[in-house]
């Protein structure tokens, strides 16, 4: 054993050694004396000073009160919210996805350390040449196309002129770096051989292609948008035609190389980065054109997606700087469409959604032209709709009175409020199942459960990819009468727990006790308050307890001929409902077609305790996470976090147990 762990040790170190040597001692420490964690860290968060450390909100989870620390002293952060620490280097790995070195560069351009490089990999060395190339001779490219553009006849009878008529001043075109790729066979083919640059190379960025045996301009007559990356070099290049024309495309893109990863693409984001900040707030719309009229319009925290749905790379390029998204889309089909199919990931992610639709045909672009930038941003502040809610709208229209559109309504929306599950904001998903249950005109404990139902199944699901056995198919839509009968299981649990104590409290649970024993030592009586809501059925619990007590044995048929009405009346009701269909539905949910309810009691009973003590733990949370949002006392607020913490293991430890009692 302990020679296997050494010899782990020495594995790794090894690859430590081959990874670092990269970039030379050196220089590794050279900008390790330069590190200041509080400005490095304090570029991607908000930082405030709080004596002698600072503290801000921390970007590693979703939280509304500030946890995570950073102390300039130890060099070190720390989130007491989440738990993640580390130094400045483990910062920018997680936070910015940069491997080892990456950080390393990063931190050394930032503080102006020249990088010595020891023997570089040829592989990597490669890549870095050829990524280096292609920001060249996309540079050249802009360049020509700006020239082209401004300063050739063509360019301006043809282009230049395009871009005036729809209103874009020369101030904006040459912030964009617009440009014109002339109309002839190769004229910028040819100017960029002659500058010496490679074939293999130019095929590579896209901007020449190999047309009958000879090299040839890819986007010739066309406007040139570059592309900017995060730090202002150019990725790439999208192509306009000027005269729509049906046999060719109305744009044409780079194609994926090196430095051109399409789905890692956010037009605008170079110009956006600091208005995004300062809003708090990022508006996405569909296209290049969108986004360089509302800068010229002075709304400048807006990026484009390019028309496709939003890809997780988006998301999270987005995330880094804000939580708040506003779609802005035309209100046809096809494009809220895309938008929607990406955004159930980004409520996992923990971002705040909101949707406006421009009306009439209208794109961004020609709305704010046409209405100007005042109203355009009042229009967005008043049209702006939360995501979820507004997707319910739309499919509930879809619906009309076809009840089992509506109940498939019902399982999509429940799906999409389960996915805020990550971002532990309960009160916010609370707040959804509440708002969804009124417009749906549903029992909210019954959405709430459903939701629940779909988050533990996931949570099943994930658990076994995790120990890696062979994991269930994803679930299908849930049947009509499943559906009923999950729209009522709060209650359904609160009713089987008592028919469960009326049918077997006498039966064996184990050598030293009854099943009603085992029941009555899951709670006292003021748990049983948090654990059961209908009060007849407590109050149903507390008389047999105290009749058992007395050293009678209970049976079902006692209760349904008590002496106390209201008790015989409730009894009478959970015998009643639980032969009809009820209880049909009941054995194939839990029991599957394998055994009867007699047989499997303990499981049962099992089942049914762990559901509404979930319940009651999920109720403690969110009154724990009220509780921590009102405080301001730094003490409570400790309370508050560690007892989320212990509440939140012991969801854990019941979810687990449901995922192995109830679904199997
Ligand atoms: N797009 C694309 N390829 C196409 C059509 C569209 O890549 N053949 C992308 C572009 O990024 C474009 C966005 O989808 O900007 C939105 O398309 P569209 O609304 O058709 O174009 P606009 O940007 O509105 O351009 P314009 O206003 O000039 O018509
Ligand atoms: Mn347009």
């Amino acid at each position: 054993m302990r020679g296997l762990i050494c010899q782990l040790r020495f594995s790794q170190s090894l690859i430590f050694i081959n990874f670092t040597s990269l970039i030379s001692k050196e220089t590794i420490q050279q900008i390790q004396n330069r590190i200041d964690i509080i400005d490095i860290i304090g570029g991607f968060v908000k930082l405030k000073k709080r004596g002698t450390n600072y503290l801000g909100n921390c970007p590693f989870h979703n939280e509304k009160t500030p946890s995570f620390t950073v102390s300039p002293s130890k060099e070190i952060f720390k989130c007491f919210g989440c738990g993640k620490s580390g130094n400045s280097i483990n910062f920018l790995m997680e936070h910015e996805k940069y491997s080892y070195v990456e950080a390393l560069r990063w931190l050394a351009a930032k503080y102006n350390v020249e990088i010595e490089e020891t023997a570089t990999s040829p592989e990597f060395k490669a890549l870095q040449l050829t990524s280096d190339s292609l920001y060249i001779i996309n540079n050249f490219a802009r360049d020509f196309f700006a020239n082209a553009l401004l300063h050739t006849e063509e360019g301006t009878d043809i282009a230049l002129s395009y871009l005036k008529e729809r209103g874009f001043n020369q101030e904006t075109i040459q912030k964009f770096q617009l440009g014109y790729n002339p109309s002839a066979r190769d004229e910028f083919t040819q100017a960029a051989i002659a500058s010496q640059y490679s074939t293999e190379l130019l095929l590579k960025t896209g901007l020449v292609v190999n047309r009958d045996e000879k090299f040839a301009d890819n986007y010739r007559g066309r406007i040139i948008f570059p592309i900017h990356n995060m730090s202002g070099k150019i990725q790439g290049f999208g192509a306009r035609i000027i005269k729509s024309n049906d046999r060719a495309p109305k744009y044409i893109n780079t194609p994926e190389n090196e430095i051109y990863v399409k789905s890692k693409i956010l037009y605008g984001s170079y110009f956006a980065r600091t208005a995004i900040d300062k809003a708090d707030e990022c508006l996405l719309v569909e296209g290049y054109t969108d986004v360089i009229s509302l800068h010229q319009a002075g709304i400048e925290n807006v990026v484009a997606s390019g028309g496709t749905s939003l890809t997780p790379d988006q998301l999270r390029l987005i995330k880094k700087y804000t939580k708040n998204l506003t779609i802005i889309y035309d209100g046809d089909g096809a494009g809220i469409k895309a938008a929607l199919r990406g955004l159930d990931l980004a409520l996992e992610e923990g971002l705040e959604v909101k949707l406006v639709l421009i009306p009439d045909k209208e794109d961004p672009d020609s709305y704010v032209n046409k209405i100007g930038a005042k109203a355009f941003t009042e229009f967005v502040k008043k049209e702006k709709k939360d995501f979820i809610l507004f997707q319910l709208e739309i499919s509930l229209q879809e619906a009309g009175n076809d009840t089992a559109k509506k109940s498939a309504v019902v399982n999509q929306i429940a799906d999409t409020i389960s996915r805020i599950h990550k971002t532990e904001d309960f009160t916010k998903r609370q707040d959804y199942v509440k708002r969804v249950a009124e417009i749906l005109k549903i029992e909210e404990t019954g959405l709430n459960a459903l939701v629940n139902k779909i988050i533990r199944d996931k949570l099943t699901r994930e658990e076994a990819r995790a120990i890696n056995i062979e994991t269930p198919p994803v679930e299908e839509m849930p049947p009509q009468d499943e559906l009923t009968l999950l729209l009522n299981k709060d209650e359904m649990q609160e009713q089987a727990l008592v028919k469960s104590l009326l049918d077997f409290g006498m039966k064996e649970w184990d050598e030293e006790q009854k099943v009603a024993d085992f029941i009555f030592s899951q709670f006292d009586d003021l748990e049983l308050q948090g654990m059961i809501d209908n009060q007849q059925l407590v109050h149903l619990i507390l008389t047999y307890r105290q009749w058992y007590e007395d050293g009678n044995e209970p049976s079902a048929k006692d209760f349904l001929y008590h002496e106390n009405t209201e008790v015989s009346a409730t009894a009478t009701k959970l015998m009643v409902d639980s032969e009809s269909e009820l209880s049909q539905n009941w054995k194939k949910f839990y029991e599957g077609h394998i055994s009867t309810r007699e047989e499997r009691y303990k499981e049962e009973v099992t089942s049914t305790l762990n559901y509404l003590q979930l319940r009651k733990i999920k109720r403690l949370i969110a009154e724990n996470q009220m509780e921590f949002e009102k405080t301001t006392d730094p003490e409570q607020q400790m309370i508050c976090m560690q007892t989320h913490q212990l509440l939140k293991k012991m969801e854990a430890e019941v979810t687990r147990q449901m995922g192995t009692v109830i679904y199997k």
